[in-house]
């Protein structure tokens, strides 16, 4: 029984959680959650001390180990654990630059062709208006380092503008995040995500997705970690997915490996498709996060085959078979997030059937409370999207909580 560690603590770890013991693995997961405990083995060590979690992996003597959330990535997880000769699934510190630092993306996509919206890197005030001056209303601000999903801001008025940047610049709202930003021309059209697994020469798709992220029904309120998905989007038919691959994926492939850093590891590709051509809103070096909860479920094929075929550079040879259903996720969140949200309160789950993921749960002397904002992923299936989206929500009565809070409408634009 091959053993796996998989490190983060979200809704997607029990997801990857939850395909590995499908696959007859052996799970641990660090830290994990209340809903990864029922089904593995939860460790409580800190993502970001590799040396304790090197001496768990050597002690317990771990296959493999995959990596859910971007911190650790950003901080050299993999480059640590691979100059110890440990299998582990994800990219570099340097590939990771791609998620986590916007500009080294931006840039690395125009050396490479890659499509995408225009932009300039800014620094000050002075040339933020300059910058305005040249693309004009409505755009994009977005801090150049990691913000927890949260660094982006959308100028459509000269009001929305200035607090734009002095959120950015003087208060200092995402720290040294912002020290630099990149300042974008806003695209208008349909978003969709589209994630590979590489093995720094080749790569494969495994899925798209359409996620939720604002807070409230019909996309308004403030962004989110996201509030529900499903897979597949409609809107990423087979002349899309070429492109994505010919012009995105491929050349990203390339470039990295051009550079002297492979990538491997997943690929989350952010897109706008505007008029039928696919560009790049973001690349993020993880799965998504709720993607992973309707994307994972459709892989038929054993995800320890993917990853291992991924870290021996063979993803070629893998024939990776999918479940032909759609999957619905919708987010239970605790009331008030993304800003403060309560914590404490206990959940009862009765009666529930099919897949339910946990995020922010945690067990409390054997009571299972929320712990985090985004408390738990349903997840419905069916031959139409239709038939997901009411076997999802026809869940939710079997699920309470104070100040249980959700979207009403995940996956109505995919109808
Ligand atoms: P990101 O964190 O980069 O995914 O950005 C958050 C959200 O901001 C995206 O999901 C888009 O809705 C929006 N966004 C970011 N960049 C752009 C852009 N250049 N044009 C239009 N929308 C954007
Ligand atoms: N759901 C968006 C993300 O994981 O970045």
């Amino acid at each position: 029984m091959n053993k796996i560690l998989i490190i983060g603590s979200g809704g997607r770890e029990h997801a990857l959680a939850w395909k590995f013991v499908q696959d007859n693995c052996d799970v641990y997961c660090l830290p994990g959650n209340g809903g990864t405990h029922e089904i593995a083995t939860n460790i409580n060590l800190d993502i970001n001390d590799f040396n304790s979690i090197y001496e768990f992996v050597d002690r317990s003597k771990i296959d493999m180990v995959v990596v859910g959330p971007e911190d650790p990535l950003d901080k050299g997880i993999v480059d640590f654990f691979e100059s110890k000769g440990i299998d582990i699934f994800g990219p570099s510190q340097y590939a990771s630059q791609l998620e986590c630092s916007k500009l080294f993306a931006r840039e690395f996509m125009s050396e490479n062709n890659i499509p995408q919206p225009k932009y300039y890197e800014c620094e000050d005030f002075d040339r933020a208006y300059e910058i305005k001056q040249k693309i004009g209303l409505p755009l994009v601000l977005k801090a150049d380092g990691l913000a927890a999903g949260k660094g982006v801001i959308m100028c459509y008025s000269e009001n929305d503008f200035e607090q734009g940047i002095k959120t950015m610049f003087t208060d200092k709202k995402f720290g040294s995040a912002s020290d630099k930003i990149s300042i974008e021309e806003c695209l208008v059209g349909e978003e969709v995500s589209v994630f590979a697994v590489c093995d720094g020469n080749n790569f494969q798709i495994i899925g798209n997705a359409q996620d939720h992220k604002r807070i409230f029904d019909n996309d308004k309120g403030p962004n989110t970690g996201g509030m529900g998905a499903y897979s597949p989007a409609k809107i990423c038919n087979d002349e899309i997915l070429e492109k994505v691959k010919d012009r995105i994926i491929a050349p990203t492939i390339n470039g990295m490996k051009s550079r002297g850093y492979p990538y491997k590891g997943f690929l989350y590709v952010g897109l706008m498709i505007v008029e039928g051509e696919p560009f790049v809103i973001e690349f993020n070096v993880r799965m998504g996060d709720p993607e992973t909860q309707v994307v994972i479920p459709r892989i038929k094929t054993s995800m320890y085959e993917i990853f291992s075929n991924c870290i021996r550079e063979t993803i070629d040879e893998v024939d990776i078979v999918y479940d032909s259903d759609i999957f619905v996720t919708i987010v239970l969140a605790s009331e008030g997030y993304p800003d403060n949200y309560d914590k404490g309160q206990s959940i009862q789950i009765t009666g529930h059937k099919g897949l339910l993921f946990h995020a922010g749960t945690k067990l409390d002397q054997e009571k299972l409370i929320v712990s985090g904002g985004r408390v738990l992923n349903i997840v419905g299936r069916g031959e139409k999207l239709s038939n997901a989206i009411n076997q999802a929500y026809g869940f939710i009565d079997n699920i309470s909580f104070n100040g249980k809070y959700y979207r009403t409408d995940i996956g109505k634009k995919g109808l």
